[in-house]
């Protein structure tokens, strides 16, 4: 047999020792993580300074998403502890990598998502992998209200953030990151929607600088969609608007963490408009040919933002960057995930007879 690469390998085989499992745990994978980082010498020429930017691009895990992460290791959990049922609420990534990893271990599925909100090809992937797809006529906070009651249930597992495993499965982004680059970066951005996210990465790259594996940690950037930003605005939003439907959020889960992270990181917490983030999604496809789903070009349009003095807020992590800094931006979803939000977007095709001069004269 030829050897494994890390990529088949998993999080959980690339890092047990670092997560809640044990020998007994069956081990639920589909091959997340290592994901590609990918440098941006473009990104980099904005901050000037001998600066190095790179993306990690967490749309490469196999349903998509940097849900997988967590997922793998909440799913081997649960079935190590004998849930029989997943269940989520979700703006759409969550429920996709839940329907898939039950798939993979043979449990049940259900997830709560709110009606009319969800990305299509995210809801594809629910129903092709057999999950309970169940829509609730509210936004993505009043689902998970019904899931947080449901947690109590002997043989459901609940696979949101509020179950710590998904957290201890995401924070492995930040080893690997620290892994490649040799140490943390200076700074690390990344979208907010619930908010899991930047806590777990927090811890991650914690725990490594514990183990001295990392010198250093970074300042942690995350970015609101402007319609859908209760941190940034300090109170809860009843009815966030966003056309980036992933952190269509009013009321985050992790917001304590999140908070903490931030501050004891001497980070940040901005917003940026629906308008700057599609923008930043097509400047990404077309100049570095990354295509990241909305809520992940928010890391990108607030990149834009910081490396702009003109635009940036006045305790902006990038107004005191040190020279030859790393900077990494996660990108957290594969644009593949919203193709309508895009081509709601995008020109009418150009269109030509089928004879080679036609098609000259459109690219002169
Ligand atoms: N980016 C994408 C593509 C997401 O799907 C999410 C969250 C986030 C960013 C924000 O991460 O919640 O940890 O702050 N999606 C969740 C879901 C809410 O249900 O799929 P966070």
């Amino acid at each position: 047999m030829t050897p494994r690469t890390d990529r088949s390998f998993g999080v959980i085989n690339r890092y047990r020792h670092l997560l809640p499992v044990t020998e007994a745990t069956p081990v639920i994978s589909l091959g997340e993580g290592s994901t590609p980082l990918i440098e941006s010498r473009k990104l980099a020429a904005l901050v000037g300074k001998g600066c190095r930017v790179c993306l990690k691009f967490e749309g490469a895990n196999p349903t998509g998403s940097f849900k997988d992460r967590g997922m793998t290791v909440a799913v081997s959990v649960a079935a190590q502890r004998g849930a029989t049922t997943l269940i989520c609420a979700s703006t759409g990534n969550t429920s996709a990598a839940a329907a898939a990893y039950a798939a993979r271990a043979g449990m049940r599925c259900a997830v709560l998502l709110p009606a009319g909100k969800i990305a299509l090809g995210k809801i594809a992937q629910a129903f092709v992998y057999g999950a309970k797809v169940i829509a609730i006529d509210d936004n993505f906070d009043a689902c998970l209200d019904v899931v947080r009651e449901l947690q109590k249930e002997p043989t459901i597992a609940v696979v949101n953030s509020i179950n710590p495993d998904r957290l201890e499965g995401q924070k492995t982004a930040a080893f690997e990151v620290v892994d490649e680059l040799g140490d943390a970066p200076a700074i690390h951005l990344l979208p907010v929607g619930n908010a899991g996210n930047i806590a777990a990465y927090w811890k991650g790259y914690q725990e490594y600088r514990k183990l001295n594996r990392a010198s250093r940690s970074p300042r942690m950037v995350g970015f609101q969609a402007a319609g859908a930003a209760p941190i940034f605005f300090d109170q809860v939003v009843p009815s966030p608007e966003t056309a980036a439907s992933a952190i269509r959020i009013g009321n985050p889960a992790s917001w304590g963490p999140a908070k903490a992270a931030v501050k004891d990181s001497e980070g940040a917490i901005d917003i940026v408009s629906d308008e700057e983030i599609f923008s930043a999604q097509r400047w990404l496809a077309a100049n570095e040919g990354v295509f990241a789903e909305p809520a992940s070009a928010a890391s990108v349009a607030g990149f834009l933002k910081c490396a702009d003095p003109a635009r940036r807020c006045g305790s902006c992590p990038f107004a005191q960057l040190p020279e030859e800094s790393n900077l990494v931006l996660t990108l957290t979803g594969h644009g593949l995930k919203d193709v309508a939000a895009v081509l709601d977007r995008c020109p009418a095709p150009l269109k030509a007879e089928a004879n080679k001069e036609a098609v000259l004269q459109l690219l002169s």
